[in-house]
């Protein structure tokens, strides 16, 4: 009897012990020596992340792999964001990854140039976010995008891609692919990524013409994005007017357009459509919009409710007679950023509207258009 209350109070006292002393927290990660360079970290829920930011080549990654026994594949978090670029870290190659799965991929500030197809292949039916921005790659497994059953967001900015298929996918709400020059846009690219609500296009060098010949971006690019919200394309090489049916989402979805930093000069009545009827913004900061007439612009303005919604700072803008409409319309003029300034400096909102009706004769402004 006393015996056992002894051990008892001895198991428990060894039990106490055990829970109190540093014990080594690999589990359920991977033993750690084996992974090196690579490094798996588990938070409270015990969720497992790897960060191999210190690869330096590409049979390197695929060695950790290899050699590595995954008490669990189900990764959260794959990172590979190093502080400097590794010369021999070019790919990520068919099986890399063994049975490992993961449901965000961040890839970044590395000279790789591919990933193969088959790579993420076990994470077909678990990766959520794929960010591979600020890298070399040229060759991406697009066309067998429409296999990730839960993909959301895909970043792939600041890259050398020089191709894009058209985009399928039923899940996808997110794509940036700002910092590629060289892309051609068709009304097929986006068509079947249908849930896509974001589009980033920034500084790609795209081009559009007024005329009939080739373009980067023709019209009816986004013509089936039924669920379109965010749009941009600043930084591009837009120029002249701004075609019909540009940006025409199907239904009243968008709530931003970033045209920043293009050469607008105007824009067409039907150029951009699609606007969310309420607190949609549409940015064309510094272009080189001239003259505001009421029968290209007013189409565009209609569709704002919001003051300060439609950014013309830093637009040539001669504030001639083609501003009457705007200067008589003060529920027009509120949409326009209160800071828009004419060439001359003097803020739009500060012309004074009865000067205008002495000077400006009707219609004035199609006489001075200059088509
Ligand atoms: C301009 O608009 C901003 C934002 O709505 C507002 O805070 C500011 O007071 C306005 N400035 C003038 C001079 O009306």
């Amino acid at each position: 009897m006393l015996t056992t209350l002894l051990l008892v109070t001895l198991l428990g006292f060894e039990v106490k012990a055990a829970i109190t002393q540093p014990q080594p927290r690999e589990w359920p990660c991977p033993v750690a020596a084996d992974l090196d360079p690579c490094v798996c970290t588990t938070d409270a829920d015990l969720n497992l992340y790897l960060d191999c930011s210190d690869i330096t080549s590409t049979s390197q990654l695929q060695d950790v792999f290899t050699r590595t026994i995954f008490p669990f594949s189900d990764f959260m978090d794959l990172t590979i964001n190093p502080a400097e670029s590794h010369n021999e870290f070019t790919k990520i190659l068919a099986g890399t990854f063994g049975l490992v799965t993961f449901q965000n991929i961040l890839i970044s500030n590395t000279l790789i140039d591919t990933i193969e197809e088959e790579a993420l292949v076990y994470s077909h039916s678990t990766l959520g976010n794929l960010e591979v921005s600020n890298n070399n790659l040229q060759e991406f497994p697009f066309e067998t995008l429409y296999l990730f059953e839960v993909l959301r967001e895909l970043r792939m900015a600041n890259n050398k891609l020089n191709s894009l298929p058209d985009i399928q996918s039923e899940t996808l709400i997110l794509l940036d692919l700002s910092g590629n020059l060289g892309l051609t846009l068709t009304p097929l690219t986006f068509g079947g990524a249908t849930h896509i609500e974001e589009i980033w296009l920034r500084e790609m060098g795209l081009t559009v013409d007024t005329g009939n010949a080739i373009t980067d971006v023709p019209k009816d690019v986004f013509a089936n994005n039924l669920y379109l919200s965010y749009l941009d394309l600043s930084g591009n090489e837009f120029s002249f007017t701004i075609i019909e049916s540009f940006i025409n989402p199907p239904t009243s979805t968008l709530d931003f357009v970033g045209l920043n930093g293009n050469d607008i000069v105007n824009v067409h009545p039907l150029s951009i459509t699609g606007l969310n009827d309420v607190g949609a913004r549409v940015q064309l900061r510094n272009n080189k919009v001239t003259e505001l007439c009421e029968d290209d612009w007013s189409q565009l303005m209609e569709q704002l409710d919001t003051d300060n919604s439609l950014d013309l700072r830093d637009n040539p803008l001669r504030c001639g007679c083609d501003t009457q409409w705007l200067v008589q319309r003060v529920d027009v003029m509120k949409k326009i950023n209160n800071q828009t300034a004419c060439a001359t400096g003097n803020l739009l909102h500060d012309l004074p509207a009865d000067w205008f009706v002495s000077h400006c004769p009707d219609e004035t402004c199609s006489i001075n258009r200059k088509k």
